[in-house]
């Protein structure tokens, strides 16, 4: 795809063009092209642990060091990766509008990395950790080589702050997120294969407060029929050809 060729329809560049608030929610799809596996591609994350065994409360009381390490080997992955052009053009979208918020179910800080300052992390964040005792926020100190699960000061465990199997959703983001896919003109799902909810009810809940509701993801995702379109393309890709028609669009307005 270039900028030439617009796969983008008159309906949604009009919505994007015209909207003062825009939302969008991303998936782990967005951050594929930079080297992130998502969890249920083919040979995705899902396809090779299991996750009652690394991402529920229970599997963690069972066996910590297990589950401590399975999150440092994701945090090794993250930080040896950088945002690709999908994380920079959302960025750059941030800057078109008064009121832009970025839904993320990811837990791996590209888009902040990749300078989205508005940014409503749904599932957490894989680099904030917390006792399950005393719920203080941890982080090693600089002089600590960590082997193995970490405990607090309390003697509580040590756990990574995201959301697992059967646990609710923070309440300060869920609130965010709804408020703003409501009140929204225009709202981009992308990368999510909308398997996952309450996360999957965010472009439903958009478009029932009349925003045009569009999908980016190379195959059609379990909640595509409840979009207005369907851009089946990668999010690396047509991300920056959006940004670019986007900028067209107002400079000739
Ligand atoms: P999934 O792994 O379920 O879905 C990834 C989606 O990204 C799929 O629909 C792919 O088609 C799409 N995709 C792959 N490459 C892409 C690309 N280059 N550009 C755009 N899209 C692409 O990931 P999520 O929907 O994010 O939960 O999964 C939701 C939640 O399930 C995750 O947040 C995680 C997981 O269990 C928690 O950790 C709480």
């Amino acid at each position: 795809m270039s900028a030439r060729d617009s796969v983008f329809s008159d309906e949604l560049l009009r919505a994007l063009a015209g909207a003062s608030s825009v939302a969008v929610l991303t998936g782990a799809g967005v951050s594929a092209e930079s080297g992130v596996p998502t969890f249920r591609d083919p040979g995705g994350l899902w396809s090779r642990f299991r996750p009652e065994e690394l991402a529920s409360f229970d599997a963690f009381l069972n066996n910590p060091e297990l589950v401590w390490e399975w999150y440092e080997h994701r945090r090794k992955v993250i930080r040896s990766v950088a945002p690709n052009p999908g994380h920079f053009a959302l960025a750059e979208m941030e800057t078109m509008y008064p009121d832009f918020t970025l839904i993320t179910q990811n837990v791996d800080g590209l888009h902040r990395r990749a300078g989205s300052k508005a940014v409503v992390e749904l599932h957490g964040n894989i680099e904030r950790s917390f006792c399950i005792a005393c719920k203080s926020p941890w982080s090693p100190r600089a002089d600590e080589s960590l082997s193995g699960a970490p405990l607090c000061s309390c003697g509580g465990r040590i756990r990574p702050e995201v959301v697992w199997f059967g646990e609710s959703l923070p309440a300060a983001a869920v609130r965010d997120a709804w408020a703003a896919a409501g009140r929204c003109g225009a709202f981009l799902t992308i990368g999510t294969s909308g398997e996952v909810y309450p996360a999957a009810q965010l472009p439903s809940v958009a478009r029932e407060g009349g925003a045009y509701v569009a999908e980016i993801n190379p195959r059609r995702s379990s909640i595509a029929h409840r979009v207005h379109e369907c851009i089946e393309a990668s999010s690396g890709v047509a991300l920056p050809v959006l940004v670019e028609q986007l900028r067209k669009l107002r400079l000739s307005a």
